[in-house]
């Protein structure tokens, strides 16, 4: 008797919790972060469009300024430029804590000393950047943008032999456990002999070098930099300017040839000035934020990235799995890489660009554990409904019940500190609303490609609707697209238009579907020539749909960024 009527006690308690929960719902329901009206015309689309091609799309932010920004602001005119002298504050990269007067000082120092001591030539010499991520790759890049001697990066290592041989670099820039590797690349073809190897760090230096004397001259990057240092710096004898080129950019094309893009001084600030612009202008990024980013600065969008944190003052970090030039088996894209990213001092993330597989890998984390809760799915609908009137928090009512305490368990300490997640490229669309359902902050959904500085397209932040995708056979070229989540209007700084297009569709009312090109002062310039069209249009080898609403569903090649 006695158990019975504990029973009871508990499912009267749980009724009437179940009640005081169902009113709690009815009185809290939230208002749209965004006007729906802005979000059904995402881009700014040309009345006109020429035979077999789309209209020309751009962002609505690119509309008002009136033209496409070359850069974040008028001061920044070459690379060096973003990092404003005038910002104080130290901040972190990756575990280094420096201030931009520290670091400009240091690429004043190893410019002084790849010029003078290991003897590149202004205008004339181009430097191979095997590096990983991390403060050696900045400064030398700033060093040798300074000196206008071009940098060349490749976004995997099966391109460095091909590299090697159609584009021979003066010099080699390498982390000390991989100068085996290349001495030996460099033997077996003898025509890059007198090369210059400049090493950083010592791990896994090899012993016995003396047998390469001959052939290559190797440097330390410390020894370098340390002689530099002595000289006092030495200014460029002619500084850059923002037409000139400052890297060219090797990456793996879809037929698996060597493709390249050059970027100019101007095509990465304007790559900068569009990053800005990914999140709500009254939530841009500021020196309160760290980023983390999992994206190689060996990629035109990494390195883009890493120069926004820069010209921002947050600091930054990437993750493992970015490392190109290391061979580890436990290079895997989860949460605890990005958690690993805290050791000693660096501050707690508030801003991530992760990978598709990084969402995943989080969401579907935090949803097993909400699930523990037994109010999960009533909060998991209330939740939705929101959502589904546009908005998003972390805080909500209903975020109590399992959501809370399942993001702690996750994220860990980045929990209440996470502010925005932009993901680059490829989500699927089925992911898209389970993810804001468990992380719940704005999620920016992001398409790179290795021939733009920054991103091509992104979606807006406080976006949240979900429309059922097409079924059945009404235009099988649409359902093509069905599976991917769209990645919204183009970004400020790239215009986008469609070409191949079946006119007799469009005409019919089908969304356009066709070849993507692209122009604007953030796409570089391929050294394929047969990739350049008239008007300054660039193929990217890849194809999209735009909807009604002006967002794009890219089909991605394995074209796209490689991290
Ligand atoms: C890249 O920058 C140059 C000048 O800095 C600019 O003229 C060009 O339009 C930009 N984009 C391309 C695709 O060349
Ligand atoms: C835009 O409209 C299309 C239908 O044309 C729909 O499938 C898509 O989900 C909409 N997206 C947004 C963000 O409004």
């Amino acid at each position: 008797m006695p158990d019975l009527l504990a029973i009871d006690e508990t499912s009267l308690a749980l009724g009437l919790v179940l009640i005081l929960l169902f009113i709690a719902g009815i009185f809290l329901k939230p208002d749209s972060l965004v006007h729906p009206i802005l979000l059904g015309r995402q881009s700014d689309v040309d009345k006109v469009r020429k035979k077999g091609e789309s209209a020309i799309y751009r962002n609505y932010g690119t509309g008002l300024m009136g033209r496409l920004p070359g850069r974040p602001s008028k001061e920044v005119q070459v690379l060096s430029d973003l990092l404003k002298p005038d910002f104080e504050g130290a901040r972190f990269l990756w575990s280094h804590e420096v201030s931009n007067v520290e670091i400009l000082r240091r690429v004043a120092a190893l410019g002084a000393g790849l010029v003078n001591v290991a003897g590149l030539r202004e205008r004339e010499s181009n430097v191979l950047l095997l590096l990983n991520d991390g403060i050696e790759f900045i400064i030398t890049d700033l060093a040798l943008a300074s000196h206008s001697i071009p940098s060349f990066t490749l976004t995997s290592l099966t391109l460095l032999t091909a590299v090697l041989e159609s584009h021979p670099p003066s010099a080699i820039v390498l982390h000390a456990s991989f100068v085996s590797q290349v001495l030996e690349l460099i033997i077996e073809n003898h025509e890059f002999a007198q090369h210059t190897l400049i090493v950083v760090g010592d791990d896994g230096m090899p012993k016995n070098l003396d047998r390469y004397r001959n052939k290559v001259k190797i440097l330390r990057w410390e020894d370098v930099e340390g002689e530099g240092s002595k000289l006092g710096g030495s200014a460029s004898r002619a500084p850059a300017e923002s037409k000139d080129v400052f890297t060219v950019s090797f990456y793996e094309g879809g037929d698996n040839e060597l493709k390249a893009t050059q970027f100019t001084h101007e095509n990465l600030t304007a790559g900068v000035a569009s990053m800005k612009f990914l999140l709500p202008f009254n939530a841009g990024i500021s020196p309160a934020d760290c980023i983390v980013s999992a994206f190689s600065l060996s990629t035109p969008y990494g390195r883009t990235l890493a120069y926004t944190a820069l010209y921002e003052g947050t600091s930054f970090a990437t993750v493992k799995s970015a490392s190109l030039y290391i061979v580890d088996e436990g290079n895997s894209r989860t949460v605890s890489e990005v958690l690993n990213v805290m050791q000693g001092n660096f501050p707690t993330p508030t801003i991530l660009f992760l990978t598709p597989q990084h969402l995943d890998f989080i969401s579907s984390s935090i949803l097993s554990q909400a699930k523990k809760s037994f109010l999960f799915f009533l909060a998991r609908r209330h939740k939705l409904a929101a959502l589904q009137a546009g908005f998003i928090s972390q805080d909500s009512f209903w975020d109590r019940f399992g959501f809370s305490s399942a993001r702690n368990m996750v994220l860990r300490n980045m929990d209440r500190k996470i502010r925005a997640l932009i993901i680059t490229s490829g989500v699927p669309a089925e992911n898209v609303t389970p993810s804001r359902l468990a992380i719940s902050v704005p999620l920016v959904h992001a398409h790179a490609h290795p021939a733009v500085a920054g991103p091509v397209f992104a979606s807006h932040p406080q976006d949240f609707q979900v429309f059922p995708s097409v079924t059945g056979d009404r235009k099988n070229e649409e359902s093509r697209f069905a599976k991917n989540a769209h990645v919204g209007p183009p970004v400020l700084n790239v215009e986008v238009k469609l070409i191949g297009l079946d006119d007799t569709s469009v005409v019919g009312g089908a969304k356009p579907v066709g070849e993507i090109v692209l122009r604007g002062p953030s796409v570089g310039k391929p050294l394929d020539e047969g990739r350049i069209l008239p008007d300054g249009w660039i193929r990217i080898h890849e194809s999209a749909m735009v909807q009604n609403n002006g967002t794009f569903k890219v089909q991605t090649s394995n074209e796209v960024l490689k991290t």
